[in-house]
């Protein structure tokens, strides 16, 4: 079995239900309390043993490949007034030389698409897909999570989780057969389907291990879903060929792409930080008495 040893982090979408805060500045790089959402989904994979980055970003997203660079004149600054905390941060959180790649999606033809703009650097091996604005809270991480159940049962690994029925239609949406261990195999997939046709209510939500097959898959893949390329449907076809476990990991999720899941996870991730949580429960105390309570 080979190792995961790359992670692709698509970065290119639009990200319109950020506008006006996404006109010049990728989705991406707003902030859950002080760390950047992508910031977030590297740290995760980092902690899972990934050890290449791969990112697919477009355009107005060069900020994101400045984020992951040594900022020399700030270090020089941070270093003269003798800022060691905040100096031993931006050092903890380089990565090595090498150890990121960037590639560009043209244009936003879909999920899919972005994922087949990495398949040079990925090469033939299994990799991980990491989809930064789905925020997953969960210790191990939810990757590492993931990368125990590949250890054991090779294939492709799917992350899900359940919603309530009424919300199925807005997801990749699969079916499971038989259980083994922490793992469920995969025996359907479906991307959106309407309440009555889905086969469950456990939703793909964010986070994949797939075999290289899947770019040949992709290459011929026609648009669905919105006139995009979706990963789902080129999963769908892997499927016939290979196996698709998928995991319903232990953590919470977060869709940072969406403006209420974004302002929840920034208050669950101050409430979590001890330095900042008595004074923001107090803060959001004040603000629930001068609304009007919950
Ligand atoms: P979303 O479905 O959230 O789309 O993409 P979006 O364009 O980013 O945001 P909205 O809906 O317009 O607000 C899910 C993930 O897939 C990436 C996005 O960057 C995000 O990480 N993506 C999507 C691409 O990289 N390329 C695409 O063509 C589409």
């Amino acid at each position: 079995m080979r190792r995961i040893r790359k992670a692709v982090f698509p970065v290119a979408g639009l990200g319109t239900r950020f506008l006006p805060a996404t006109k010049a500045m990728p989705k991406e790089m707003l902030t859950i309390v002080d760390r950047p959402v992508i910031q977030l989904a590297v740290d995760e994979a980092r902690e899972a043993g990934i050890e290449h980055m791969i990112f697919v970003t477009g355009r107005n997203k060069a900020i994101i490949e400045d984020h992951f660079d040594k900022q020399y004149e700030l270090e020089e600054t941070l270093r003269k007034r003798g800022k060691k905390a905040d100096l031993a941060l931006l050092e903890r959180d380089l990565p090595m030389a090498g150890q990121t790649s960037f590639t560009r999606q043209q244009e936003p033809l879909g999920l899919g698409h972005a994922v087949w703009c990495a398949r040079e650097l990925v090469g033939d091996e299994p990799f991980a897909l990491v989809l930064p604005d789905m925020l997953i809270h969960a210790q191990p991480g939810c990757l590492r999570q993931m990368i125990d159940v590949y250890e054991t049962q090779g294939g492709n690994v799917i992350a899900v989780e359940q919603v309530p029925w009424e919300h199925v239609s807005r997801y990749g949406v699969i079916g499971v057969s038989e259980t083994k261990g922490k793992a469920m195999r995969i025996d359907r997939m479906v991307e959106k389907p309407p309440r009555d046709k889905a086969p469950s209510n456990f939703i793909i939500s964010g986070r994949y291990i797939l075999q290289p097959q899947i770019f040949a898959k992709i290459e011929n893949q026609s648009p669905g879903a919105g006139g995009e390329i979706q990963i789902t449907d080129a999963m769908i076809r892997l499927l016939g060929e290979q196996d698709f476990w998928a995991l319903k990991f232990d953590g919470t999720t977060y869709d940072c792409g969406d403006k209420v899941g974004f302002l929840a996870a920034n208050i669950a991730y101050g409430l979590d930080r001890s330095d900042l949580a008595p004074t923001l429960r107090q803060a959001l105390k004040t603000i629930l008495e001068k609304t009007g309570g919950l």
